[in-house]
């Protein structure tokens, strides 16, 4: 079956990336369906003989990374002990502006996925163009929050103006992240300020992580 002209553009901006691995990376392998087109011909290129390590985002990744025989390792095992860090972290995106400022956490993986992004020298991200956006919040921002804290910080953060939404799965049980937590959609419309928001959620306790991937990527490859 031919590739959907999102398809195609996902599958171009992963090539390029893949484009950037060396032998001997250790590679963070982020979540998604644009992430999983770069896992997909990352896999290819090792059963060619490249030898790397991944760090996976979330289960999903470890899961469709193993099926290929990429080595997988756990952020523990990267050595950060050591001085040594992942070499490059590649990610998909729910939107990005003119800055790089991102909206991250469509997949329930954005907790995972910042800290492997901090842990990384070289951070690219990849997106078919539908990802492109002036401003950042047409996507509602996904805000990842402790089980115990959810209803409270979802009363915050509508003092905040949006109406947060906890997330479900599609059998209407509560979705949880690969952590346990919950996940509150939170639809703020467009966000002028992306930077005050993330410090005004950031302060509220309970909130584990925010969506906001702010000065964090190096380079935007797009498809
Ligand atoms: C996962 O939690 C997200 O941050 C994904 O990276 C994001 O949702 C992009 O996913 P797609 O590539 O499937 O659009």
């Amino acid at each position: 079956m031919p590739l959907s002209d999102a398809d195609a553009q996902k599958r171009a901006a992963a090539q390029q990336a893949v484009a950037l691995v060396a032998d001997g990376m250790t590679l963070g392998l982020g979540t998604g369906s644009t992430a999983a087109w770069f896992v997909r011909l990352l896999g290819e290129r090792v059963q060619q003989g490249l030898r790397v390590r991944g760090v996976p985002t979330s289960e999903a990744t470890a899961e469709l990374a193993r099926s290929l025989g990429i080595d997988v390792i756990r952020l523990d095992d990267v050595g950060f002990a050591e001085g040594r860090r992942i070499d490059l972290c590649v990610d998909g995106v729910d939107e990005v502006d003119g800055e790089k400022r991102a909206i991250k956490g469509g997949g329930g993986a954005l907790l995972r996925e910042k800290i492997v992004a901090a842990g990384s020298d070289r951070v690219v991200y990849i997106a078919d163009a539908s990802k492109r956006v002036q401003t950042l919040g047409q996507f509602p921002l996904p805000v990842e929050v402790i089980p115990f804290a959810a209803a409270f910080v979802a009363s915050r953060i509508a003092a905040l103006g949006c109406e947060p939404v906890v997330r479900r799965n599609a059998d209407g049980s509560e979705f949880r992240s690969d952590e346990n937590n919950v996940i509150l959609d939170c639809p703020f419309g467009a966000i002028e300020d992306p930077e005050a928001l993330a410090a005004e959620l950031a302060l509220i306790p309970g909130v584990v992580e925010h969506g906001l991937f702010l000065g964090m990527i190096d380079e935007m490859l797009f498809g």
